[in-house]
């Protein structure tokens, strides 16, 4: 039996990929530094597994109400309003499976067949093939280097069609730059959206991971904005909890009552010792976060410091997210011994092989010659593995 044509031609997530093939090499006794998870190292805190535990004892391990169970959705309301200066009724709240799921659930529901989604690229991998999936098409806006990775408001205007375009994703703090957008930065996009029918689906599962430059909700500009935005967060990141598969949204109750109804014919609800887990990590003391972040501040200064030691070698100063984005230009379109190194695939892989390390090729967020690493590993690590990076990167030859 043949699959579909729309499955046929989606490409699998290729930061899934090459996690998968590292871990394999590191199964089978290689040393292996991982820098391509997209997950915090930090485990689940012990307070919301506790009451995950509880959940289960207690029997609380049946269907919730399709848009999430109620305390839940009243702790997410909560916390719009306290971090974000949201105001989001219960209504106007969906909880899911994971950011991932959400904004899935979102194209799907807002998105007719040749609709146009603009796609700021480099992008998080899923953006495209989400889109592709809703029978869309993704409309590429591309972020320069030179520029710290912002969007560029007229290369954003002629992106837009009056008839097509149905939605646009943003992304801030940013995967896979480690960039963040500023409350000018995203004045400057508002002032292109503002007039246009458009859904913002604003994508803010890194918030917490800022060092620099404070992170703002777009929906929180203005009323016009807080009308057509829908603004989706999660607790895999900020609180370790990538396994238990909790994301959410706030925003226009038109479309979060549609997502509801679509999510009541394919997930039904998300898992329910999960959703208690995720109300007991909305309850924690903002402390045990905030020392995450100052670790993961440290590790950021000293990745872009043993980056910028390998010559040739161009990296951003990145403030959110815990990724970094270098430009590896100068060394595609080289070789060592029988090894072509022509593209950022080609060089991730001779890096795996070679110095046992692994990243993400650039081409896997439609951004050839960079490679992304992440940082969610002990600064010993990084150090080592930059190293091994760094003798890698000195064999080649063009
Ligand atoms: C930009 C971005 N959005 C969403 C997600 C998905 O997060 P979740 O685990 O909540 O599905 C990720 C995960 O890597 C991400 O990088």
């Amino acid at each position: 039996m043949e699959i579909s044509q729309r499955v046929a031609t989606t490409a699998p997530s290729s930061t899934l990929a090459i996690s998968a093939k590292a871990k394999q090499m590191k199964k089978d006794g290689k040393k292996i530094i991982i820098f391509s998870a997209g997950e915090p190292d930090f485990n689940t805190p012990d307070a919301v597994k506790k009451i995950a535990i509880k959940a289960i004892k207690e029997n609380y391990t049946r269907y919730t109400p399709t848009a999430g169970n109620q305390e839940l959705i009243i702790a997410i309301s909560k916390k719009f309003r306290e971090d974000n200066d949201l105001n989001y009724s219960p209504s106007q709240i969906v909880v899911g499976n994971g950011a991932k799921q959400i904004i899935f659930n979102a194209l799907q529901t807002v998105c007719n067949p040749g609709d146009e989604v603009i796609i700021p690229t480099p992008y998080w991998v899923s953006y495209p093939e989400q889109v592709r999936l809703a029978g869309a098409i993704p409309v590429y806006v591309e972020l320069e280097f030179e520029k710290e990775f912002k969007i560029d408001p007229e290369k954003l205007k002629r992106a837009i069609n009056p008839k097509k375009t149905k939605a646009i994703i943003l992304n801030t703090p940013h995967n896979p730059t480690g960039g963040v957008f500023s409350k000018k930065d995203l004045e400057k996009i508002a002032q292109v959206v503002e007039n246009i029918p458009m859904l913002v689906i604003s994508d803010e599962i890194y918030e917490e991971f800022v060092y620099e430059t404070p992170h703002i909700s777009f929906a929180s500009l203005t009323k016009d904005l807080y009308k057509k935005t829908l603004t989706v967060n999660g607790t895999s990141k900020t609180y370790g909890m990538t396994g238990w598969r909790i994301g959410y949204a706030g925003g226009p109750e038109n479309i979060i009552q549609a997502m509801i109804k679509t999510q009541s014919h394919s997930t039904s609800c998300a898992s329910s010792i999960s959703q208690r887990a995720a109300f007991g990590a909305l309850n924690l003391p903002k402390q045990e976060v905030k020392n995450w972040i100052k670790e993961f501040s440290q590790r950021r200064k000293l990745i872009e410091k043993k980056i910028r030691e390998i010559k040739g070698v161009k990296v951003n100063r990145t403030k959110g997210a815990f990724y970094v984005f270098p430009d590896f230009t100068e060394f595609l379109r080289t070789s060592c011994g029988e090894k072509q190194i022509k593209n950022s695939l080609d060089l991730a892989n001779y890096l795996l092989e070679e110095a046992g390390v692994a990243v993400v090729p650039g081409s896997a967020f439609g951004l050839e010659n960079y490679l992304r690493f992440s940082y969610t590993l002990p600064p010993e690590e990084i150090k080592e593995g930059l190293e091994k990076i760094k003798q890698a990167i000195d064999k080649l030859r063009s």
